[in-house]
């Protein structure tokens, strides 16, 4: 059965207040298409803990920091729907874009704290616009859950935060990152990357759990960090953002495991930016 396309709010409210008139639950998953296999288990996740689920496919423009990012964003729409089919989800929002900017838009939902490290100055912006697009994702659906990967570990505790102080009655939940079997993590951008470059992102995970195996027995973090940062320049990583030990609470930065952690790279390879964390 193909999965009904609302581009219009006023299609996606009418169906959410008939759902709400016989007490049934919405679960949303925002994204931006280009779906892969960690978009799908959000789904599964959603159906699971859901009587309803929306995908929502909009690919923001207010939180590329790059022009030139924007414009090569995959967009697969019909890939997309032809993905999520068999999971049967109530419907694809695939809002117009005035839909979410209409002329004169003016609002910026802005946080501090969480906003402030690694994505934060590394993506000027970025966070105003996942922040904005999330807020009227949530108030326009009325979702009572929405699920986000912990692949973007940061957006999760950023959308999170940004719920509760604006009252927004939901519940965000995190599901794990979908990795590849070499334990690159599931991402849109994989897609840009050529064969080789593929074959050595998948050698990230691997040294970043040798890391935490390392921190987990007490050593030093400053040590490993460098290790790891000369290791990804012999691989062939143009830059390397930020490589940080941080809190699992509030993204403090730690120089040892003394308190939950998780362990965050940001690096270039092949033109490509790739992110990815992990529990320590
Ligand atoms: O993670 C994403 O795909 C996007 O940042 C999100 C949450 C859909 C907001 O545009």
């Amino acid at each position: 059965m193909t999965t009904p396309i609302l581009r219009r709010l006023d299609d996606l409210r009418a169906l959410r207040r008939d759902w709400t008139r016989k007490g049934e639950t919405l679960g949303l998953v925002p994204t931006m298409g280009a779906l892969h296999a960690g978009h799908l288990s959000l789904v599964e996740a959603a159906k699971a803990a859901c009587d309803h689920v929306v995908v929502t496919i909009f690919v923001n423009p207010r939180q590329f920091n790059s022009p030139e990012d924007l414009a090569n964003y995959p967009r697969t729409e019909h890939a997309d729907a032809e993905k999520l089919a068999p999971f049967g989800v109530d419907a694809i929002y695939v809002p117009d874009p005035d839909q979410i900017y209409p002329e004169g838009y003016a609002t910026t939902v802005s946080l501090s704290g969480v906003t402030e490290v690694m994505e934060g100055p590394n993506r000027p912006g970025h966070f105003e616009g996942v922040a904005t697009v999330v807020a009227k994702l949530f108030l326009q659906s009325g979702a009572d859950q929405a699920f986000f990967g912990e692949k973007d570990y940061q957006q999760l505790m950023v959308v999170k935060r940004m719920a509760r102080d604006l009252d927004i009655p939901i519940e965000v939940i995190g599901c794990p990152t979908v990795r590849e079997v070499s334990g690159l993590a599931m991402s849109s951008r994989n897609m840009r990357l050529s064969p080789q470059a593929v074959e050595i992102a998948g050698q990230v995970n691997p040294m970043m759990e040798a890391a935490a195996a390392r921190l987990r027995a007490g050593e030093d973090y400053a040590p490993i960090e460098a290790e790891m940062r000369a290791s990804l320049a012999d691989l062939g990583f143009s830059d390397v953002e930020y490589i940080d030990l941080r809190s699992t609470e509030d993204l403090s930065a730690m120089t040892r495991l003394d308190t939950p952690a998780r362990l965050f790279i940001a690096a270039w390879l092949d033109g490509v930016r790739l992110i990815d964390n992990i529990a320590v």
